[in-house]
Order: C-alpha cells, then sequence, then structure tokens
C-alpha cells in the first residue's frame, strides 16, 4: 500500500468548505496560510480533497511534472465546450491540438491584430460619459469580445453581428452547466436543450464563416489558419473541432482579460504618480513602464486564483508531499503573488518591480504553467496593453482617494467588484505616435 503524506488542513463539511471558499474567495486563502502555512488540505465541491500548494519549489516542480503522472483536471468543461475543446483533451491528444494552435498565437503573430484592439478601443471610449463615475467592465467584455470575434473567427459583417448576440447567451448557460450536475435527459424544456438549441445556431454560423474563409493564404485570422494546419498525420482539423476550439478560445480569453483591464483601472486610480508616469510614458512613445504595469496587475489582481491537475499516478512526490491518485492539487495563484519572500512587499501595488526584467515563468503564474499554461497568454498581453496605451492616449483618467474595489467572484474570473469605476475626460494634447509593438510581455 502506498503511504500518503499530506499537510493538514480544515475539518468543516465540503459544503462549508465550499461556502467560504465562495463567499470570502482570497480572504479565505490568506486565512488558511496564515493558520496551516504554504500548503494545506480542503475538501471543496467541484475538486473534491485536494491539496493547495504555494511553495515557489513545489509549484514548479507540479508544473514540470508529466501530464502522464498529472492532469489537466476535469470539470465538465467537455460537456459544455465540446469534445474537441482543449480543456477536454487529455495526453496525446492535447499535446498535437496544442501544436496545431500555439502558432496562430504566436508574439510574431500578433502586430497584425493591434489594429483591430486599438479600433474596438477608439469606438467603445466613444460611448464614455465625461466627468462622471461609471463601471469600466461592461465596455472591456465588448472590446475583448468584439477583438475575439474579428481576430480570431475572422467575423465581419452578419456573422459578426449573430456571434455578438449569441456567444454571451451560450456561454452564460454553458458556465452554469459546466458547475452543476444536470442530467441531460429533462426533454425539449430543460436547460441542455436550451444550450443544444444556441449550440445548433453557432455551429450554423461557423460553417458560414469556414465557407467564406476561401484561400487561408490571404488572411491572417486563428480560424484561417487553423484550417490551414495539419497534424503530424497531414489530416486536417474537422469542422466540428474547430468550432469547439473557436468556442474554447472565446470563453477562456474573453472574461479574463476584461477583468484585468478593468482592475488595471482600478488600480490606477488609486495610484496617480504611476498612472501620471505613464501618460507622459505614451506621449513620448515608450512601453517600458505600461508593460512592467500589465505584469503587475496581474500579480497583485489575478483574475484566476487557482489552477490545477489531478494525480494520474498511484501516487505523485511533490516537495514535501506524497499525493495519492485521483487527489487534486491546486496552485494558489494569489498565495504565491501575494508571498513577500518572492515578491517584497508583495501588499504594494509596484510596477517598478517588473521594469527592466521579466519575471519568472513559475513565480509569476497569472497564466498557470508547464504543458497547459494559457495559449494566449502572448495575444491577452497585446491585447492589455494596446487598450491601456489607447485609454491613455485619448482619456485623461482621474485619480481617486476611495478605498479598492473588493475581489468579487464571476464564476471563473475575480473582478473588481464594483466593475472597476472610471471617472474619464477627453484629453486636449494630441495623439501620441501608435505604431510601436505591444507587448508581448512575458509570455511569448
Ligand atoms: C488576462 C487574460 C487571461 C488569463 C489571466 C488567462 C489565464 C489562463 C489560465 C490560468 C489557464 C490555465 C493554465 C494552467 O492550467 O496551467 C489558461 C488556459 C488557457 N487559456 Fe488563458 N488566460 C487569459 C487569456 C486568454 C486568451 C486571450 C486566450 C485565447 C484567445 C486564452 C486561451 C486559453 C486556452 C486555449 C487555455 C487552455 C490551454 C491548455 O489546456 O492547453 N486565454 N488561461
Amino acid at each position: 500500500m502506498t503511504t500518503v503524506t499530506l499537510p493538514p488542513g480544515p475539518s468543516a463539511p465540503r459544503f462549508v468548505q465550499g461556502a467560504r471558499a465562495l463567499l470570502t474567495p482570497m480572504r479565505g486563502m490568506r486565512r488558511l496560510r496564515d493558520r496551516y502555512g504554504d500548503a494545506f488540505t480542503v475538501n471543496v465541491p467541484i475538486f473534491g480533497r485536494a491539496l493547495v500548494i504555494s511553495d515557489p519549489a513545489e509549484i514548479k516542480q507540479l508544473f514540470q511534472t508529466s501530464p502522464d503522472l498529472a492532469d489537466n483536471l476535469d470539470r465538465n468543461l467537455g460537456r459544455v465546450l465540446g469534445p474537441g475543446s482543449i480543456f477536454a483533451l487529455r495526453g496525446e491528444a492535447h499535446h498535437a491540438q496544442r501544436k496545431l494552435l500555439v502558432p496562430p498565437f504566436h508574439g510574431r503573430r500578433l502586430a497584425a491584430y493591434e489594429r483591430i484592439v486599438e479600433d474596438e478601443t477608439v469606438a467603445e471610449m466613444a460611448s464614455w460619459p465625461q466627468d462622471r463615475p461609471f463601471p469600466v467592465m461592461p465596455s472591456t467584455m465588448r472590446i475583448t469580445m468584439n477583438a475575439i470575434l474579428r481576430a480570431v473567427f475572422g467575423a465581419e459583417g452578419a456573422e459578426f453581428q449573430e456571434l455578438r448576440e449569441l456567444l454571451p447567451r451560450l456561454v452564460t448557460v454553458g458556465s452554469r452547466l459546466a458547475v452543476l450536475p444536470v442530467p441531460r435527459n429533462l426533454g425539449r424544456f430543460g436547460p441542455w436543450a436550451r444550450f443544444q438549441a444556441i449550440r445548433d445556431e453557432y455551429d450554423a454560423v461557423v460553417d458560414r464563416l469556414v465557407a467564406k474563409a476561401g484561400d487561408p493564404a490571404d488572411r491572417d485570422d486563428v480560424l484561417s489558419m487553423m484550417l490551414a494546419a495539419r497534424y503530424d498525420d497531414g489530416s486536417p482539423m474537422s469542422r466540428g473541432q474547430i468550432a469547439d476550439q473557436l468556442l474554447t478560445l472565446l470563453a477562456a480569453g474573453h472574461e479574463t482579460t476584461a477583468t484585468t483591464l478593468a482592475w488595471t483601472v482600478e488600480r490606477l486610480r488609486r495610484h496617480p504618480d504611476v498612472l501620471a508616469r505613464l501618460v507622459e510614458e505614451v506621449d513620448t512613445g515608450g512601453k517600458e513602464l505600461r508593460e512592467a504595469t500589465v505584469l503587475e496587475v496581474q500579480r497583485s489582481r489575478p483574475v484566476i486564483d487557482m489552477v490545477g491537475r489531478q494525480v494520474k499516478a498511484d501516487s505523485l512526490e511533490l516537495g514535501r508531499w506524497r499525493v495519492p491518485k485521483g487527489y487534486a492539487v491546486l496552485v494558489s495563484i494569489g498565495l504565491i503573488h501575494d508571498d513577500d519572500a518572492v515578491f517584497p512587499n508583495a501588499g504594494t501595488f509596484d510596477p517598478d518591480r517588473f521594469v527592466g526584467t521579466r519575471p519568472d515563468l513559475y513565480q509569476w503564474i497569472p497564466f498557470g504553467g508547464g504543458t497547459r499554461r494559457c495559449l494566449g497568454a502572448a495575444f491577452a498581453n497585446m491585447e492589455m496593453n494596446v487598450v491601456l496605451r489607447t485609454m491613455l492616449r485619448d482619456a485623461t483618467l482621474v485619480p481617486t482617494d476611495e478605498p479598492g474595489e473588493r475581489w468579487h467572484s464571476r464564476g471563473i474570473a475575480y473582478a473588481p467588484a464594483k466593475g472597476g469605476i472610471a471617472v474619464v475626460r477627453g484629453r486636449a494634447v494630441a495623439a501620441a505616435p501608435a505604431a510601436d509593438a505591444a507587448a508581448e510581455g512575458a509570455s511569448s
């Protein structure tokens, strides 16, 4: 029999621990760390019994562990995003799919998308009220949705409008179904039937986009690159795989980027010195501090708090622990980012800590790590940089001395509770050179 070595943790029943995790997400984790140290065990809905780690060496070891020993946690995503979704794939199938999807998201390709992101930001900012508080998140959600539809789906015209209307509905119903054990056989009236009806509409639009794609060599959207891509055996991606993957990219990339941007506004309004330096930098065509700011927002306000793996081997040796088969290992992004030993004065918002240096990708981990590290990290960094550059160039963001906004769980991403309240004025200053290559940051 394999011996198990695990740290202690709270003994309250699963639903109580789950409710606490939901109600006080960040504070709850810190309380557990203060009580038990940098690793502890929990018992929560969805994940079940899990080891939570935040020690840098153990995190690195987990991210470097072969997927044969510990692979992605199965959280029903395949049911919702489709069996071809990269989230649903394991082992060799996952590896093959990633090989096909990495090139379209490589840093080199991203310059082509900057103009789309800038145009969407300018269009959205035209609707902003002047000198009146408003939550910026609905705007950042529209910008990131439209950017993905145009840059990833290659959608324009009628298909763009249709997808803009139906995808939020699909994602909303889908994310509920991903976490609720609702049976499929509730006939024509259950949530699955509603979900399937929207999914059918979505598949029909993707079919039209594929038919219109023409010669992929003339286009630079991700869909065209998927159509041209070939697996090692020479076969193309099927339409079903393409539809599942496009939906996955939207679900993974839309809200995460939008909430990070809302936190950026929330943080900058409370750090007027950084804000003033960023405006000066934009006016002179620089980008170093802006790139560092995006990194620091993601360090201090990571919108995904945990990534997890499930132990597949009989047991997994992980630093001080020996974890049994079936157990989940959760990496607490919030705790390592908040560790003074890793990021000195971690409680302080200080973009200068990343100026002139690149973060260690096993310690700065808003995009997870290893073989499942976020595929859209470079795309997201480009997007956040271009949106921030455009905002700073075309509007004056008014500072505030109000207390910081609290964390609010939106299901997957943690957003500022009030949606990132902004107050802006138009800028009289002429626009600065806009053509600097946006950051790939640490992620390309
Ligand atoms: C600030 C924005 C974003 C954040 C914070 C974020 C975060 C993450 C995290 C934490 C993971 C799991 C990594 C792991 O398990 O180790 C992930 C996976 C993924 N993300 Fe992102 N993401 C962002 C934007 C995007 C964008 C823009 C796209 C695509 C357009 C995208 C596509 C994906 C995909 C496809 C995966 C699955 C990778 C795999 O399983 O191999 N993400 N992301």
